[in-house]
């Protein structure tokens, strides 16, 4: 373990389940990284609480208390940069982000989509995958550029699609690893071993 911890702020619009896991990975000593902050543009979302229960600050930025949408990412970019975040988690945030915040935290935002990317982006992964028809899908962490769910691919996991799966069944199944990779790919990060060359990651062994 590093002395100094990475510092993580995470946005969440909703249950949390992938903040969770996170803090609980932080908490169990498997990241050389901590929840140093949660931002939700909801006032009631789950994650909030989750934050909470940890003794973690957790801030409601409302997007109707701001002009227009610069303002409100202003506004959370002053509150990553007063908690001194140096990497921004995005957990089920469900909004689309602007340069705003990519500018300031280029290339330390990363985010987790439930499907193997570039299969299935925006809304529903899961059910895009099941109308598809595909045998495999699963779930992807991703560095955030302004190409919406197309940045470059850090860790992914694959999960089988059964002929019997509702979109919950399978987005159950892609849950279970989606709260595997995220803290792996923090971890990775905390520890200084990804190598980005364009589109590719590469990871230092
Ligand atoms: C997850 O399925 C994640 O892949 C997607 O939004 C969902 C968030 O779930 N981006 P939770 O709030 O982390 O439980």
């Amino acid at each position: 373990m590093t002395q100094h911890k990475l510092r993580i702020g995470v946005l969440a619009s909703g249950r949390g389940s992938n903040l969770q896991a996170i803090i609980d990975a932080s908490e169990q000593g498997k990241l050389d990284a901590e929840v140093v902050l949660v931002i939700s543009d909801v006032s009631d979302a789950y994650a909030l609480e989750r934050a909470r229960k940890h003794g973690i600050p957790g801030f409601h930025i409302n997007p109707k208390d701001f002009k227009n949408k610069k303002e409100y990412e202003e506004a959370i970019v002053n509150k990553l940069r007063e908690h001194d975040v140096r990497l921004v988690v995005l957990a089920g945030y469900m909004r689309l982000v602007t340069n705003v915040l990519i500018s300031a935290f280029e290339g330390n935002i990363i985010n987790i989509h439930p499907a193997l990317l570039p299969s299935f982006k925006g809304l529903h992964a899961q059910k895009q995958a099941l109308e598809y028809g595909v045998r495999y899908s699963g779930c992807s962490v991703h560095f955030v550029t302004i190409d919406v769910d197309g940045g470059p691919v850090i860790l992914q996991a694959v999960v089988p699609v059964f002929d019997n799966d509702t979109e919950e069944t399978l987005s159950a199944r892609i849950l279970e690893k989606e709260h595997i990779i995220y803290p792996e790919a923090i971890q990775l990060i905390a520890e200084g071993r990804l190598k980005r060359e364009g589109k590719r990651v590469f990871i230092i062994q």
